[in-house]
């Protein structure tokens, strides 16, 4: 089976690496960069830690700041209508996930023919074009989406998250700076973390994991595992912030190389449909998605949990997965991760969407890929667990 692995061009790693953002850009002669951010980041005087080595280079950057939350089709058009109302040759996303997919999704939509819209990328469909290379600069550890060949728009006709998979999305560089993760809030750092985490559990059980995505998983849970209590306890652990940078950037490596699976298949339509931050829902499903596919890759999980520190070298395979989903809902419970209802979803509207969020799920692909792949009725059995906090 022919393997293709991707990753962006360059990515430089390590704290004040932001600094070289202009020498960046001029090392692949970009000048004119549009800067994709969200309104906070203005309002909060952060986008300046984008701009100011920019500026520093002699660049005049553009900033369009306009990205939401869970990033929409419409913002997508909105920012296509910026992109070609200036003249640029480079996509600078700078945030968190949503900044980032809307910069990587504005390219892809900005090479296709005019009336086009977003969900005539959705997967299976390859969005292998896009008009205008795109760096990223994360804030978060994180989506891992500065080195991912995905974006994640919502179709707003439909509620629908869609995935969108294609080189079109893969960056071309990425900036990836621990300095600009201090801020975060402890509840942000939480579940980007977890998001993090599944990334790489995830890819490792994927029935499209090869020996490269491994590599990157593995190293990806040595990394995360250890360091999301530490960060959630103290934020000012420069090396806790340190090692989940790093690691949210080689899960990114590892699921953009084989995929993720049923838990983000089911998280996108709880985004969609209850705006739970991605992470969050993520952590909501973890534990009852891995006792679900436990025993269908049992020797994967179980490798993991040595990854992840929460089993012994010398544990038994069954003993190792019974510590995996041991520690799940240890760390769920210590990151304070609420169930859907303690989130505050209505149990009647959250059973009223089961069959919805099921179709949709199973529509994504993700769970395909998992190690059990489920029924429309299995999934559904899955969030009804989920919300009681199985
Ligand atoms: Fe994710």
């Amino acid at each position: 089976m022919v393997q293709a692995i991707v990753a962006p061009r360059q990515v430089l790693v390590g704290a004040g690496s932001i600094a070289r953002l202009g020498a960046l850009l001029g090392q692949f002669g970009f000048s004119r960069p549009l800067v994709v951010t969200d309104p906070w980041m203005v309002s909060s005087g952060t986008i300046e830690k984008c701009l100011a080595p920019l500026r520093a280079a002699g660049i005049t950057p553009v900033v369009f700041h306009e990205t939401v939350p869970d990033p929409t089709d419409t913002v997508i058009e909105a920012g296509v209508a910026a992109l070609r109302a200036g003249d640029f040759d480079v996509l600078l996303g700078f945030g968190g996930g949503s900044p980032m997919d809307t910069a990587k999704a504005m390219a892809i939509l900005a090479a296709a023919p005019a009336g086009a819209k977003m969900r005539d990328f959705k997967v299976p469909v390859a969005a292998d074009r896009g008009a205008l290379p795109v760096i990223c600069v994360p804030t978060t550890a994180g989506t891992g989406s500065e080195a991912t060949r995905f974006t994640v728009i919502t179709d707003t006709e439909t509620d629908e998250k869609m995935l969108i998979a294609g080189l079109g999305a893969l960056p071309l560089a990425a900036v990836v700076d621990h300095d600009l993760t201090f801020t975060l809030p402890r509840r942000i750092t939480a579940d980007t973390g977890i998001d993090s985490l599944t990334h790489a559990l995830e890819a490792f059980v994927s029935q499209r994991a090869n020996p490269v995505s491994d590599m990157y998983a593995r190293e990806a849970m040595r990394l995360i595992s250890p360091n999301l209590r530490p960060v959630y306890a103290d934020g000012g652990n420069a090396a806790a912030r340190e090692a989940m940078m790093l690691g949210a950037t080689l899960a990114g490596l590892a699921f953009s190389n084989a995929s993720v699976a049923l838990v983000h298949g089911m998280s996108r339509p709880i985004g969609a449909h209850f705006h739970v931050p991605h992470g969050l829902s993520n952590a909501m499903l973890l534990p009852a998605v891995t006792r679900f596919s436990l025993d269908a890759a049992l020797p994967r999980y179980a490798e993991a949990a040595r990854c992840m520190g929460c089993a012994a070298a010398g544990d038994a395979d069954q003993v190792a997965g019974a510590k995996l989903l041991e520690e799940l809902r240890a760390l769920n419970a210590e990151l304070e991760v609420p169930t859907p209802a303690a989130w505050g979803i209505a149990e009647d509207r959250w059973n009223g969407l089961l069959p919805t969020m099921a179709a949709q799920a199973l529509a994504s692909g993700s769970p395909g890929n998992n190690p059990r792949v489920p029924q429309a009725e299995q999934i559904m059995a899955l969030y009804a667990e989920a919300y009681r906090g199985g």
